[in-house]
């Protein structure tokens, strides 16, 4: 019998507080030991030279198999996942969207069903309420213990918006039983003005859909809600924050000392505006909510990133084939919103963040993993390499040049909107809890291995 299942070797590990060389023994799905030099006690020895060793990557806002603008996202939890493995995530947090006339528990159990035999990486499910009533609210504390201990409201989108009355009694029971509410943030009333208006005056094409959600429609809805969650007291969570016009809002918040936290997503940081002045109907590859912005914005969010005014970096992966975006050929208002992004977010990242100096090896574990750990109830289980935590290892090698094609990619749809990126560094073995499921950049891990994980109480941070 030999002391460890494996042990991966002569790496440099990296953390959200360290980076050292050293071995890593792992024995039932956790990290067991960590020191200068294990002797080869293992089943099996991973060689881990030259390269880096990190905590696995964490998505936590991901849509897969989402009924959404009268088509489905592209990506299960099976190719999803796949493709999170292959980009060097291990674990997601998905949305479970509660119906009409449904409950939070049908919408868990929903999406459960979905995940159930299919993932190939952990999951957990934040609960998205879109029809509020007194039995809604007290199902809140029971779906928290039961591990769903996120939830999130639409501010927009016809369908599953909520109004500020909802917003505000979510906010109340959600942080009353020690869960996290979040929120897109974007203003209905004033993408209905100009989407009319546009239609109206025929203004059809994709790049109409982000003229309809100027900067401010965005930064209005996150400084409302987050005024709100003042006054109740409440923690608040804004997800995909695409601008300056809402992250200055969360970051007034944090100068003053109000726990209010937020994502943005790699599209906000590298993509804007231009990509839809793209000729055809290319546009409609970019079109997603919030929208892309204008390139001035992207300082200011890098910025955002370094300094903590924004936690973590997110994909909002949402794909559409371009036969569903071609849905709304004949009006922006009907091209599914969405794209493509969960195979590339720790590449991209690493790239254009540690390469490019925006950022330092600690920063990087920390927006791509050990944030979204604490801040979804996670840690240290998920998001750090420490003894007695989960073996989700990213060895992930500094040396490999590559250009983004599709084709070299998982994601079951037909584009991606980083294709011809400039890629130094890129994940080369994924392990979750111990087992290896992407070696050399091959998926050859095994369906439904994923498990669900009952998150506890957020972390604020
Ligand atoms: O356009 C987007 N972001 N689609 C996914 C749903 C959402 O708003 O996050
Ligand atoms: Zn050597
Ligand atoms: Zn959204
Ligand atoms: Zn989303």
């Amino acid at each position: 019998m030999k002391k460890f299942d494996t042990i991966i070797k002569g790496g440099t590990i990296i953390t959200d507080m360290d980076s050292f060389k050293g071995d890593i023994g792992i024995k039932d799905g956790k990290v067991y030991q960590i020191e200068s030099d294990l002797k080869d006690d293992a089943e099996k020895i991973i060689n881990a030279e030259h390269k880096y060793v990190i905590p696995g990557g964490i998505d936590p806002h991901t849509h897969l198999d989402m009924p959404f603008g009268g088509t489905y996202s592209s990506d299960d939890f099976n190719t999803g996942t796949i493709a999170a493995a292959c980009g060097g995530t291990t674990t997601i947090v998905d949305f479970a969207i509660q119906s009409k006339g449904k409950t939070l528990e049908e919408a868990a159990n929903t999406w459960r069903k979905k995940a159930e035999g299919k993932a190939v990486i952990d999951y957990g499910l934040h609960l998205a309420v879109t029809d509020m009533n007194e039995d809604v609210i007290k199902e809140i504390p029971f779906r928290i213990k039961e591990g769903y201990s996120s939830f999130k409201l639409f501010m927009t989108y016809d369908g599953l918006r909520v109004t500020d009355d909802v917003l505000m009694n979510t906010l109340i029971v959600v942080s009353e039983n020690g869960g996290l509410t979040g929120v897109h943030a974007e203003n209905y009333y004033a993408i209905k003005y100009f989407t009319d208006k546009f239609k109206e005056e025929g203004k059809i094409e994709p790049k109409y859909h982000a003229l309809s959600r100027p900067d401010l429609v965005e930064g209005e809805a996150a400084g409302r809600a987050i005024k709100l969650a003042k006054l109740v007291g409440a923690p608040l969570y804004i997800v995909h924050n695409s601008c300056e016009a809402s992250t200055s809002e969360v970051k007034r918040a944090r100068e003053e000392g109000y726990p209010i936290m937020g994502e943005t997503c790699p599209q906000y940081l590298l993509l804007s505006y231009d990509n839809y002045e793209e000729p055809g109907f290319n546009g409609a590859k970019y079109v997603m909510s919030p929208p892309l912005r204008d390139k001035s914005n992207w300082p200011y969010m890098w910025e955002s990133l370094a300094d903590d005014t924004l936690q973590l970096v997110a994909t909002d992966h949402c794909p559409f084939f371009m036969k569903q975006k071609e849905m709304g050929k004949d009006f922006f208002g009907k091209i599914p919103n969405g794209a493509p992004g969960i195979e590339l977010r720790m590449a991209l990242m690493y790239t254009y963040g540690v390469v490019e100096k925006k950022f330092d090896l600690q920063r990087f574990v920390q927006v791509t993993s050990t944030n979204a750990a604490k801040i979804f109830g996670m840690y240290p289980k998920k998001g750090t390499i420490a003894v007695g935590s989960d073996a989700d290892i990213v060895i992930f090698d500094t040396n490999v040049e590559k250009t983004v094609k599709q084709e070299i990619l998982h994601e079951n749809v037909d584009y991606t909107p980083f294709e011809g990126f400039k890629l130094k560094g890129y994940p080369e073995t994924t392990m979750v809890r111990g087992k290896v499921i992407v070696e050399n950049g091959q998926f050859v891990g095994e369906k439904g291995y994923g498990e669900f994980i009952m998150r506890e109480s957020p972390m604020i941070i």
